[in-house]
């Protein structure tokens, strides 16, 4: 049994965590504790479930499936069929955007607009569409060629990776290509052609019986994070900095603390701002702030969780309550009076918790339903409405709160964020060349980029937040996204006061440009961003992404979405450290591809490491041996 103090190194967690020992509030670590030791067959990748021959499970005595398949074929299925989970997650939101986007441009939705005219020209021009004409038939072409993304059915690469990856990445996909069939005689595409397809795709080849051989799942695990990383999550954040704005740099409050006591708080959770900006709206009217006070209310705090709280953040300034593995924690606080979500990331405990307090847990998406949760179902075409009546459900709310239960932990840490590519190039000037300057004259050696989530079989933020510390000191910015972003922000990483932590070229380039030495750029689809940043610089330099001093890394993941993600950096050149060890320890053959054989054709690799100051140290030497061949 882990002691208390070794569940997170947030001291506002470890607050309302003993509260909740204290009170019986059940939380994930409760579960996870009950729910260990996990299985070995499922922890290896070695349990197929995929025909009702089986379940089977592959062991020394019984190395095959029933229907014959081997231990790497098995393992290969699986992660790919989570590889497709999560680009679907990504995918399906990047969907709903377009979708909206295409309808406001139409005329057939008034209750969005588009807030960025700028950043819709820039889309345009990379699609080689008249930026002379009015602003809805601009709109109009880019939502065709978005939309056409996720139907066409020709075998073209999609319109989005065509528009935004950089050429010499273009033509080495190109040669993996022609290599791997001159090597096996068998077609293997990596070029994503329609980003549905590709994940119908990794469900139909994991069927019983379809691909059998790991290589070939693999490589169609690639072409399926490529449709993530440059399809469905590239068009979610692109259409969302039209729709919402392109986020620029501004000051933000990260953690509990964020909760007010004489206020009515509501907390947006989840992932997608086509909900949350409207609720985020709705709270601000004046209407609303009138009905708060009639309730006894200050006002209402609005503040995020997980990626909606980065999606908020990044373009209106809202509050962080925190990262994944705050949200059962935010409802203990006593103060939330609404817990409004959408889809991802979202604990079905929360209902049942939620009935421990006044707190509504409000589900919103008719893509997903919990138990005990109250659901007001979300429409894009009466979003004022809908925001409105939420808003109402969490003043109702406020009635009804026990001051016995308040428990309001004092952390809160400000933090610069909004590190959009856009918001960096005019940071720099107008163009990458002082960040390629910087970084050829050795004041930043490199950059690493991380992602992803929290787990509770690691340590709350501790890997996030001492794989950052090493990093910056060694003079290697830190740029990310997601659940990390949180944990940095919530530990004083994103303060202009962090440049002290950074090594003295890094220290001196941050002042300078007077930014953090660790840069906020968004929420899970935003990772996106950070494909076209690293496009940018290789583009500049004519050279390839795998030529740049960039690694990434997922030090807490936790979800399939970050399977795709990992796969899509490492396609588009980059290695990637992960922990914890992913599902795929039962195949030797498919660790060794991932690992090592795509070094050759890719460029990217995975590797693991436990520990995060080696791990520091091993993306230090990647980078140093890439800066060699400058
Ligand atoms: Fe077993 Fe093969 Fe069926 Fe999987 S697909 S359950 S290995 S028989
Ligand atoms: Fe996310």
């Amino acid at each position: 049994k882990r002691e208390l103090k070794d569940l997170s190194i947030d001291p506002a967690v470890l607050d309302i965590l003993s509260l909740a020992k204290q009170k019986n509030y059940e939380t994930v670590w409760d579960r996870l504790e009950r729910q260990s030791p996990h299985c070995k067959f499922g922890s290896s990748g070695l349990c197929c479930r995929n025909c009702v021959m089986g379940p089977c499970r592959i062991t020394e005595k019984t190395p095959k499936g029933v229907c014959g398949a081997d231990a790497a074929t098995i393992v290969a299925r699986n992660l790919i069929r989570a590889l497709a989970a999560g680009a679907a997650a990504h995918s399906d939101h990047g969907r709903a955007v377009a979708v909206l986007f295409n309808e406001v441009a139409q005329g057939k939705n008034k209750d969005y607009q588009i807030a960025d005219e700028a950043k819709l020209k820039s889309i345009a021009e990379k699609f080689h569409i008249h930026t002379s004409q009015d602003i809805t038939s601009i709109a109009k072409e880019v939502a065709r060629v978005a939309l056409e993304d996720f139907g066409k059915q020709d075998e073209k690469a999609l319109n989005f990776l065509e528009a935004y990856a950089p050429q010499k990445r273009k033509e080495t996909w190109q040669k993996v290509e022609e290599a791997l069939f001159s090597q096996t005689g068998k077609k293997m595409g990596i070029l994503p052609r329609n980003i549905d397809r590709e994940i119908t795709e990794c469900m139909h080849r994991t069927h019983m019986g379809v691909d059998n051989q790991a290589l070939s799942l693999l490589v169609q695990g690639v072409r399926t994070a490529l449709a993530d990383g440059w399809g469905g999550s590239l068009i979610a954040t692109e259409l969302q900095d039209v729709l919402f704005g392109t986020p620029d740099k501004k000051v933000i409050k990260a953690n509990l603390g964020v909760l007010k006591e004489d206020q009515v708080n509501i907390i947006v959770h989840g992932h997608e701002p086509i909900l949350s900006e409207q609720v985020v709206a709705a709270a601000m009217s004046p209407e609303m702030q009138e009905k708060a006070k009639e309730v006894g209310a200050q006002g209402i705090n609005v503040a995020g969780i997980c990626c909606t709280a980065n999606e908020v953040l990044m373009r209106l300034g809202v509050p962080v309550a925190g990262n994944m593995i705050h949200q059962e924690l935010a409802i203990m606080t006593g103060v939330v009076e609404a817990m409004v979500v959408d889809v991802q990331c979202i604990f079905p405990s929360l209902g049942p918790l939620a009935k421990c307090f006044h707190t509504k847990f409000i589900s919103t998406s008719d893509r997903a339903a919990f138990p005990e949760a109250v659901h007001i179902q979300f429409d894009e075409h009466h979003a004022r409405e809908v925001a409105q009546k939420i808003v109402e459900t969490a003043i109702e709310a406020f009635k009804e709160r026990d001051p016995q239960k308040v428990h309001i932990p004092q952390e809160v840490e400000e933090a610069v964020v909004g590190f959009s590519v856009e918001e960096i190039i005019k940071i720099l000037g107008g163009s990458p060349k002082p960040l390629v300057d910087a970084i050829l004259a050795g004041k930043i050696k490199g950059v690493v980029g991380i992602v992803g989530c929290n787990n509770p079989k690691i340590k709350h933020d501790a890997f996030h937040i001492s794989l950052t510390k090493e990093l910056i000191k060694k003079d290697i910015l830190v740029i990310g996204t997601g659940c990390w972003a949180i944990a940095a922000a919530k530990a004083g990483f994103m303060k202009l006061d962090a440049q002290a932590l950074a090594g003295e070229g890094l220290k001196e380039v941050c002042k300078a440009l007077d930014i953090p030495p660790v840069l906020h750029m968004g929420s899970c689809v935003d990772c996106s961003r950070m494909l076209v940043l690293a496009a940018a610089l290789a583009d500049y330099l004519k050279v390839d992404i795998s030529d740049l001093p960039l690694v990434g890394s997922a030090p807490e993941w936790t979800t399939e979405k970050a399977v795709s993600i990992g796969t899509y950096f490492v396609a588009s050149g980059v290695p990637v450290h992960l922990w914890p060890m992913p599902p795929i320890g039962g195949s030797e053959e498919v660790v060794g591809i991932l690992t090592e054989g795509v070094k050759d054709l890719l460029g990217g690799y995975f590797f693991i490491e436990e520990d995060p100051v080696k791990t520091a140290s091993r993306m230090e030497r990647i980078i140093m041996e890439k800066r060699k061949a400058f």
